[in-house]
């Protein structure tokens, strides 16, 4: 297969031809940072949801869920310090107004500066300069690195690297533009940074001023510390439990990027796992493991996948310890899932600023303490990207004349393939389809089932490879005869002859459902 970056586009590509992922109000131009999924995206989608809240909430006896509102008391969101700290600094360009956050601005321009400053003073002015024309010349004037690093007197392999950057027109990898303060869309002038605060604002009732200001969350976590006391009353948990919960975030990304990775609009799955303070680092071994093997039972191979273990000056202030799900997508390694010990952070700040009491009494020891929380916080989204690019394949099989042909298959894992089992008639004449529908009745009973009659049945059972279904169906002449069906496995394109009235039974046991 091509690079990884040809990887993604056709990731990208097959997923809007089969309805996985759409651009967000595509018709007008689409906005940037919001996605639409379609019939079979959203089916992906919920299969990972409900295999997060069988795994996490349903089969265990300490975890339960609540389903809190988006919008919240504004003062939750200075308890939790995110109106004074969820930040991120970015500059804007005076020219065309694009906005980028500053730390992209980072990598080659770090290393620029760096070479530049071991110049004396009047040279680093000088190179400055140069540096800039020779960019403009590439950039403006077409030249080549070379003939842009000798028009400006540029010497160093090191600078012509930097050139060479340019001439790609890697602007973004490079970050180099930020040093001479150039905008990389229109090469306008940069403004200092400035703090930029995440949160989508809105009004709440007829008054739109600063006392019916609220926001929209920009994460799930704050619903459940919020609703901690009230969960604790009315469920008899006792410690040490979890409460989890699945629903939209949202956050004014300053460069929404990688395809749905960076998203405005996101959906966060996560648990909040109250425990004693000194049973934390125990439960946070668990849970750390547990998030990662989940993944890993889920289809993702371990060795795209990595747990990354903050360095102490990593972490935020009231987090005492944190590691990272990583996924190795084409666009470069970035987190999926963060598990964290927030200590009794939160709970501190929630009593603190609501004047309520959010203590623990433990009948048996009669102490009364604040809890410490490990969190396991996952994005939904970021883990269809994952299972997506993770299930991407592509191989050959035989057409309807047995000539190899090249085949786009999605392998993912039963659990979340969005249609578990096709069913065809061969040809639509002579009792099949009657035969197919009343098979594809019994099994869309039950589980995800798909019906097609249309085309050759090579080209359908290409489409459902596409989609990842996991097994398609025939009825052909012999099932007239003797009553049996082929049954074609996705990954192996397998045939075998099974009874008719069999096929759901047969699928079940093949997918543990
Ligand atoms: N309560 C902790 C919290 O929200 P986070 O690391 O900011 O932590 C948790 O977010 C997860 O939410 C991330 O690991 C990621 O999967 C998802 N997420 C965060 N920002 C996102 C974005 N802009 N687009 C898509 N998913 C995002």
């Amino acid at each position: 297969m091509a690079n990884e970056q040809d990887r993604m586009e056709r990731i990208v590509a097959l997923a809007k031809r089969r309805g996985f992922i759409f651009p967000g109000s595509e018709i007008y131009g689409g906005l940037n940072g919001f996605w639409d999924y379609g019939p079979l995206g959203v089916e992906l989608k919920r299969n990972i949801k409900d295999a997060w809240w069988h795994d996490v909430v349903t089969t265990r006896d300490d975890v339960v869920g609540v389903d809190a509102a988006i919008i919240m008391n504004p003062k939750v969101w200075e308890a939790s310090g995110h109106v004074g700290g969820f930040t991120d600094p970015r500059v804007d360009c005076k020219k065309c107004k694009s906005r980028f956050r500053q730390d992209e601005q980072r990598g080659m321009a770090e290393r620029v500066t760096t070479v530049i400053s071991f110049f004396q003073a009047d040279e680093q002015r000088e190179l400055e300069f140069a540096l800039h024309k020779a960019v403009d010349a590439v950039w403006a004037a077409g030249m080549t690195a070379k003939e842009a690093a000798a028009k400006n007197g540029i010497e160093g392999t090191f600078f012509l690297q930097v050139l060479k950057a340019a001439e790609k027109g890697n602007w973004q990898q490079s970050g180099m533009l930020s040093l001479l303060n150039v905008c990389r869309n229109c090469g306008g002038e940069l403004t200092e940074p400035r703090q930029f605060n995440l949160m989508f604002k809105t009004f709440v009732g007829a008054m739109e001023d600063s006392t019916s200001q609220a926001y929209l969350r920009p994460e799930t976590a704050q619903g459940i510390f919020v609703n901690y006391k009230n969960v604790l009353d009315t469920s008899r948990m006792k410690l040490p439990f979890g409460i989890a919960q699945i629903g939209k975030a949202f956050r004014n990304e300053i460069n929404p990027r990688n395809y749905t990775f960076r998203s405005r609009e996101f959906e966060q799955m996560e648990i909040e796992f109250f425990c004693r303070p000194e049973e934390a680092d125990k439960w946070y071994a668990t849970w750390r493991q547990a998030r990662f093997d989940w993944y890993v039972g889920l289809g993702l191979k371990s060795d795209r996948l990595r747990l990354r273990d903050h360095e102490k000056d990593e972490l935020a202030h009231y987090a005492k310890a944190c590691a990272d799900i990583e996924y190795a997508f084409p666009f470069g390694t970035s987190e999926l899932e963060g598990v964290a010990n927030r200590t009794d952070f939160d709970l501190k700040q929630h009593q603190q600023f609501s004047g309520r009491d959010m203590t623990y009494f433990d009948d048996e020891t009669k102490e009364r303490f604040l809890p410490y929380v490990i969190e396991p916080s996952g994005g939904v989204d970021r883990a269809l990207l994952a299972f997506l690019c993770e299930a991407y394949d592509e191989d050959e099989a035989p057409d309807e004349n047995g000539k190899a042909q090249k085949r786009t298959v999605l392998r993912f894992h039963p659990r979340l393939a969005p249609i578990k089992v096709a069913v065809f008639p061969l040809v639509k004449k002579d009792g099949m389809p009657e035969k197919a529908r009343v098979i594809y009745e019994a099994c869309r009973k039950n589980l995800s089932a798909f019906y097609d009659e249309k085309g050759a049945v090579g080209r359908r059972y290409r489409r459902q490879d596409e989609a990842g279904t996991p097994f398609c169906v025939t009825v052909d002449g012999q099932t007239m005869e003797d009553g049996t069906v082929t049954i074609r496995d996705r990954d192996s394109m397998k045939q075998e002859r099974i009874p008719a009235d069999g096929v759901l039974a047969y699928v079940r046991e093949r997918l543990h459902l």
